[in-house]
């Protein structure tokens, strides 16, 4: 018999996927992603020491913000249905110390901002919060840093972690709904889910950065925090080499009580996302980081690339790779183009 003549082939010549494809109507019927503006999360910076709100050279359209113009860009978010923010603290220099204290200082820049949210905006906009030292420390490190036994520099864990809990329940106390552990010490999910409960604080849920990866798409926000770091954090963040760690590292959080695991950064690690939302029983959240979001704008203002459509089409596969919530800072962006 010929081929030709084969049913197989017959089969095969009468299949033309290009009948999906050829109205926006029919395109739009057989989408099988859709984003949502409530897929999305908006990190968001709160700078102590202002008068008025800065922008932040290295992330055009983003700022720091002061405790007022927070709450209007968060009223922004809001009114285009982006129902969470991302608070991430930056203190003025003098405040910062080698253990980080003013993180969890009631008064501290990033607890200010948390309570300034929560008394406007109730329980109407999800108001999550960073719980990492990096910000608030002299050296710029996630953690407290010391000696090991052979006298060399390391970020000490369990001293770290007992410094997490201090900042999740003081971030408790001042109205955050989630806390996000972004500093990659093991343990540190079970020991602020324990430190929370003891509290009283049972309700506050935890988003776990769980496979947090040591990436050079962090540069951006690094200046926006201002960050103090000399050298690099790869003895805690994951190296980029590795996809089976990310399953151990989501594995524990889930085992340690998070509430939600994440992938960060996000682009470049997709099959991580998808490889962690193929079997995790709870949400997984992807952090499209100020490298991604710096490449698009920094190509656009260029007119190299039309950056509506990549910042679009970047959410898409994000989402399309498993992730169910998505931290960009182009939250509003996004979530008034899908309005449109
Ligand atoms: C650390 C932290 C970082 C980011 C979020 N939390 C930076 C780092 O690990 O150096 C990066 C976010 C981004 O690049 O958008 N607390």
């Amino acid at each position: 018999m010929s081929s030709s003549a084969s049913p197989l082939t017959k089969t095969n010549q009468s299949r033309r996927p290009r009948r999906l494809r050829t109205t926006p109507a029919m395109r739009d019927l057989v989408a099988e992603t859709r984003l949502s503006p409530s897929d999305f999360i908006l990190p968001l910076f709160v700078a102590d020491g202002l008068d008025a709100k800065r922008e932040i050279a290295s992330m055009p359209g983003q700022y720091h913000h002061t405790v007022d113009t927070l709450k209007a860009i968060a009223h922004e978010a809001l009114d285009a249905g982006v129902t969470c923010v991302d608070l991430f603290g930056v203190p003025v220099d003098g405040d910062k110390d080698a253990r980080g204290s003013v993180a969890w200082a009631e008064d501290g820049i990033l607890n200010r901002g948390i309570r300034a949210l929560r008394e406007e905006f109730g329980e109407d906009l999800l108001v999550m919060a960073d719980t990492c030292l990096d910000e608030f420390t002299d050296h710029g490190h996630c953690g407290v840093v010391g000696t090991d036994r052979f006298g060399n520099e390391v970020v000490l864990n369990d001293e770290t972690i007992e410094c997490y809990c201090h900042m999740a329940v003081s971030q408790a106390e001042a109205g955050a709904h989630i806390v996000s552990p972004s500093g990659m010490m093991d343990g540190q999910v079970a020991a602020i889910r324990r430190a929370l409960d003891e509290a009283g604080w049972d309700n506050v849920a935890i988003m776990a950065y769980s496979a947090k990866y040591a990436s050079s798409f962090f540069g951006p926000f690094r200046d926006a925090v201002r960050s103090s770091l000399v050298g690099d954090r790869r003895a805690y963040q994951q190296d980029p080499a590795n996809a089976r760690e990310s399953l151990l590292e989501a594995e524990l959080d889930i085992a340690e009580g998070a509430d939600f695991v994440m992938v960060k950064p996000a682009l470049p690690y997709l099959d991580i996302v998808a490889r962690v939302s193929d079997f995790s029983p709870i949400p997984v959240a992807a952090y499209h980081v100020s490298g991604e979001y710096a490449m698009i704008k920094a190509a656009g203002n260029n007119g190299w690339i039309d950056p509506e459509a990549a910042m679009m089409e970047s959410l898409t596969s994000i989402k399309r790779a498993g992730a169910d919530q998505i931290l960009t800072y182009f939250a509003i962006d996004a979530a008034r183009k899908l309005h449109a």
